[in-house]
Order: C-alpha cells, then sequence, then structure tokens
C-alpha cells in the first residue's frame, strides 16, 4: 500500500497512509528515505526521518515496510563502523564515495563471504527452540546459531558456507541462517536476569578502586564542556576487560570519532593481545548528521551488543554523549507539539531512559551461558549543572556515578572525577572480589585512603586561614601525602604509558603511598621526625 506526503516539518513528516502500525518502517519520498512511524491519527500518520530531509515535497510517494526498524545480526559486526541505520561506512565509501547518500540500501560484510560453521548437533536430531545448533566462527568469537523454534533437523552445515546461504533445513520447511534481522526497540530475551556483580576492570585507577564498575551494571559520568568526558570513554573502550566493546559516538565532533578510529587501528587489547579493532564495533552518529537517526544509533548499538551477550560474553556499550540523544528526543517531540515537560524535554524522558537502562544486566542466556552487557555513558549536562533533567533522569536509573569536576579539570586534574560526590553501588561486592583475588586489605586500604582524603579537605580549609606553617607536623605530613595520592594515584594522563593500570598495579602503588604515610606518621611521632 502507498500514500503521499501532506507535510514535512524538519525530521518529522506527515503522511495520508493508512493501516500502519506504531513504530513501523516507512520509505520517504523519491529518495527512499528511511523513517519510523511515531504517531497515529485518524486520518494521518506522523514519521521521525532518519535521514536528511532536506529536498524533500510534498506529495511524493511513501510506502510501509510491515517491519518495525531491525538490525541484522551475525558475523560480520565486529571490526566495523556503522552509522546508526547499521549502514556500513567503509563500505559505502568506497562504493559511493564520503559523503552517505539519502535513502542507500546497507548490506552487512560477511553476507556472502564464505564462513565455517562447527554443527554441534547432527542431521536426525530433534532440536528444541533457541537450543544452540552449532558455532559459526569470526575470529576468535564463536557466534552461536540458535534454532528459531522446534523441530527434526533435516540437514545441517559442517565446514565452509556462503554467509547467505543456509546452515540447517528443518522438517517442517523451517531453514536456519547465520544472520538474522532482530527489531531494535525490542530487548533480545534470556532466561533469568542473575544479580551476581563482578568487577569491570577499567584501567582507571579513580574508578577501579573508589567507584568500581561491575559487569552487567551501568554508570554515567555527566561533566561540563572540557571535562573529559570523550577522553574517558575512549581510554576505557582501550582497556575495559571485557570481550566485546560497542561505541557509540552520538552527537559529538566527527574529527574525534576519526582520531579515535586511527588509534584503535593501531593499538591491542590489553588483555587478549589482540588488534583493538578485532572486539570492537563502532556506531557514528556525528553531530552533523541527522537529529533523530541519534536514536537509531542508541538502540542500533544495544541491540547489536544484546547479540554477543546471548553468546555469553562480557560487552561494554559505551556512549558519549547521552544527552545529544535527549535532545534529539525534545526535538522530535517540540515537532509532534507534544506537551512538554521539565525544561522543554518530553514527558516520557524518564521511562525512555529508564527502558534503555534496563538494557543492562548479567543474565543466564536462552541456552544456559552467562552473558553480561555493561553501560557507560558520558552526559553534557549544559553549563554543568547536574540538577538538569537528563542527569537527574539517568542517576534515578544508574549504579555508578562519576562527576566530571569543572574545578578538576581546569586545574589539569584528569580524569577529573570528583572523588567526595561520585558513588558506586557495586562497591562492597567488587571490594569482596579484590580482598579474595589480591589478598585481603583492598577494602581497607580503600577507606584509609578515603579517610586521608576526607582529612586533608577539612584541614586546607584551616590552611587557607592559618598558612600551611600554621600547621601541626602530623596535619603538614597527611596534607602532603593526600597531594600525592591526589596527583599520582587518581589522575592518570591518557597520553603516557600510566593511562591503563591493572588491579595489581593499583593495589601496590596504594599500598606503597599509604604505608610510607602509616610508617611516617608513627615515626613522627615517636619524635624521629617525617621524612616522607
Ligand atoms: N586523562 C586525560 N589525560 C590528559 N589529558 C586529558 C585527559 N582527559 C582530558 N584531557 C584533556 O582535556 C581535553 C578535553 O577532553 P575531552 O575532549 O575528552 O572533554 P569533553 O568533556 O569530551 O569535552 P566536550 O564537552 O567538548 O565534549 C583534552 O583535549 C585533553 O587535553
Ligand atoms: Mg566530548
Amino acid at each position: 500500500m502507498s500514500g503521499r506526503i501532506i507535510g514535512i516539518s524538519g525530521p518529522t513528516v506527515s503522511i495520508d497512509l493508512p493501516g500502519l502500525k506504531l513504530y513501523e518502517r516507512v520509505v520517504v519520498g523519491h529518495a527512499r528515505l528511511m523513517g519510523e512511524v511515531v504517531r497515529l491519527e485518524q486520518e494521518r500518520a506522523i514519521v521521525q526521518v532518519y535521514e536528511s530531509t532536506r529536498g524533500l515535497g510534498v506529495g511524493e510517494p511513501v510506502a510501509g515496510t510491515g517491519t518495525q526498524l531491525t538490525v541484522r545480526l551475525g558475523p560480520g559486526l565486529l571490526g566495523t563502523m556503522f552509522d546508526g541505520l547499521q549502514r556500513p561506512l567503509e563500505a559505502m565509501r568506497q562504493s559511493q564515495g564520503p559523503f552517505i547518500q539519502p535513502g542507500g540500501a546497507y548490506s552487512l560484510s560477511g553476507n556472502a563471504q564464505v564462513l565455517r560453521f562447527l554443527p554441534a548437533r547432527k542431521a536426525g536430531d530433534e532440536a528444541q527452540a533457541g537450543e544452540c545448533l552449532g558455532f559459526v566462527e569470526e575470529g576468535p568469537f564463536r557466534h552461536a546459531v540458535l534454532a528459531p523454534g522446534a523441530g527434526r533437523i533435516l540437514s545441517i552445515v559442517d565446514g565452509e558456507f556462503a554467509g547467505d546461504e543456509a546452515i540447517a533445513c528443518l522438517e517442517d520447511g523451517g531453514r536456519v541462517f547465520a544472520h538474522h534481522e532482530w527489531p531494535v526497540r525490542l530487548p533480545r530475551p534470556y532466561r533469568r536476569k542473575l544479580s551476581r556483580f563482578e568487577p569491570l576492570v577499567t584501567g582507571q585507577r579513580c574508578i577501579d578502586f573508589l567507584f568500581p564498575l561491575a559487569r552487567g551494571g551501568s554508570a554515567i559520568f555527566p561533566g561540563g564542556f572540557g571535562t573529559g568526558k570523550t577522553l574517558l570513554e575512549q581510554s576505557i573502550a582501550k582497556f575495559a576487560e571485557v570481550d566485546i566493546v560497542v561505541y557509540v559516538g552520538c552527537g559529538e565532533r566527527g574529527n574525534e570519532m576519526a582520531e579515535m578510529l586511527d588509534d584503535f587501528s593501531t593499538l591491542a587489547d590489553p588483555w587478549s593481545g589482540r588488534p583493538l579493532m578485532s572486539r570492537t564495533i563502532v556506531v557514528v552518529n556525528t553531530s552533523n548528521m541527522p537529529v533523530a537517526a541519534r536514536e537509531a544509533s542508541i538502540y542500533t548499538a544495544v541491540t547489536m551488543a544484546e547479540y554477543y551477550r546471548d553468546m555469553g560474553y562480557n560487552v561494554l556499550l559505551l556512549a558519549d554523549s547521552l544527552s545529544r540523544w535527549a535532545e534529539a528526543l525534545r526535538e522530535i517531540s517540540s515537532a509532534l507539539e507534544e506537551m512538554p515537560g521539565e525544561e522543554g524535554y518530553p514527558t516520557y524522558l524518564g521511562s525512555r531512559m529508564a527502558e534503555f537502562f534496563a538494557r543492562a544486566g548479567v543474565v543466564e542466556t536462552l541456552d544456559g551461558r552467562t552473558g553480561s552487557l555493561t553501560l557507560l555513558l558520558s552526559i553534557s549536562p549544559p553549563g554543568g549543572d547536574f540538577t538538569e533533567p537528563v542527569t537527574q533522569a539517568c542517576m534515578r536509573n544508574t549504579g555508578a556515578f562519576f562527576m566530571l569536576d569543572t574545578t578538576l579539570a581546569h586545574r589539569r586534574h584528569f580524569p577529573a572525577i570528583n572523588w567526595f560526590q561520585s558513588f558506586s553501588l557495586y562497591e562492597q561486592e567488587v571490594a569482596a572480589h579484590f580482598d579474595q583475588s589480591l589478598g585481603a586489605g583492598w577494602s581497607a586500604l580503600r577507606n584509609k585512603t578515603r579517610a586521608l582524603l576526607q582529612r586533608e579537605e577539612s584541614l586546607r580549609e584551616v590552611a587557607e586561614i592559618v598558612g600551611t606553617e600554621g600547621l601541626q607536623d602530623a596535619d603538614r605530613l597527611l596534607m602532603r601525602t593526600a597531594e600525592n595520592i591526589r596527583r599520582h594515584f587518581l589522575a592518570q594522563n591518557a597520553y603516557t604509558d600510566d593511562a591503563f593500570s591493572t588491579p595489581a598495579q593499583t593495589f601496590e602503588k596504594i599500598r606503597g603511598m599509604v604505608e610510607a604515610h602509616e610508617d611516617a606518621s608513627r615515626r613522627l611521632a615517636k619524635g624521629g621526625g617525617a621524612c616522607a
């Protein structure tokens, strides 16, 4: 069935096509732009268009597709850079030049490539829905191919096959492929969520030691302009101890993404030694790309991340920045003339964010493995005001909060994580884990470090009045130790070898500092003088 465009307002288009469903994918105009139905009224439907609507005219044809916005899941995702609609950018550059042509159809690399399949079942076996039929190899990663429904296997591939051929045929006529489509707004199914929190090592001492992140958890780090959000995201994408990283550049600068890709193509994963890009998927939706596609890029990325989680991998999704998605929601909402909520954001901002955060977790997958999806999201509050709606909406859902402090950034203390205002709900579980793996003492050291930093803060106020000379020797010693901790432990220069620290290195470093302080304090108390 086809209809016509009856009105255009920025990225939203009204059409007169009857019989559509909410969130159905629609092809808009002669350029065949991709859009999604976001509102249905009696005589018209409103579509948000994920590509630039420049040049689109009233009266141009529109057609429904009968499907929702989907992503294609299968081998070929890793090491690839996509736009928000999962179009592989490198392949498009080779065929169409450096600028994305509107309405371009996408094809996932690996579709027709020769792949290897290792069957786990054989012809004649009865397969249950969701059961693993075998594995497709993609470098070091194995894609489990799950039976879409119950049935007897008539034939199954063993060895090489072309990526677009069926891997198995079932008795009821069903065919199983290495690739399948999944609607992005629908969370992928799992057996159950597990409440197990193992540490996710980021390589950043301040995070790992003071505000640790857990696999399957979520963290936000809001920070004003230039507080180091992008650099922190990229450092963690490089060094995090996970199997797969999905990085979304959402509405941020294009040159930063280009620099990151250059960097990533030369580096190795510090945990496996393999090229970093071989574990990374990049979704690019920079500030000069259509606003509505920011929403698509977030959903596309999280669905790809869930796909790898379902294979039993530990996946980390990083997005820079969530505020740009919220701004896109606001823009679309105002084009739809919806009743605005706080600061013009739609009233459903909170529930939309909550739904998104709920996609994180440690799960038991349909075929009994354990996989995790962790979210690490930057937020750019305008004017560095953390009471604004996006930060607040995310704070209600997140498990860890790293507050990036403008004053610290001005002092060139990076990562500029404020150690008094940040928190992590995973602290106890993660500390218990490190107490076990590194020998007892992690939690005790953390408490001592916190106390030192806290005491320094109160002494600093006194020192401002009486000067450091007016302080007692023990207090001067404490201030020197705390400064040492701040400068050489909490701060990490992303451009040096110090950018990454293993938990053992972190532990040794802080233990050395705290023990030296205790030693000097003891000697001072005995009257021997501190030589710290
Ligand atoms: N860990 C770090 N080590 C050294 N320098 C850093 C570090 N983090 C940030 N910087 C410095 O701060 C600058 C700004 O960082 P970045 O671009 O990550 O900030 P941002 O918060 O993403 O900014 P914006 O709000 O503009 O997106 C960097 O160019 C770099 O000079
Ligand atoms: Mg940035």
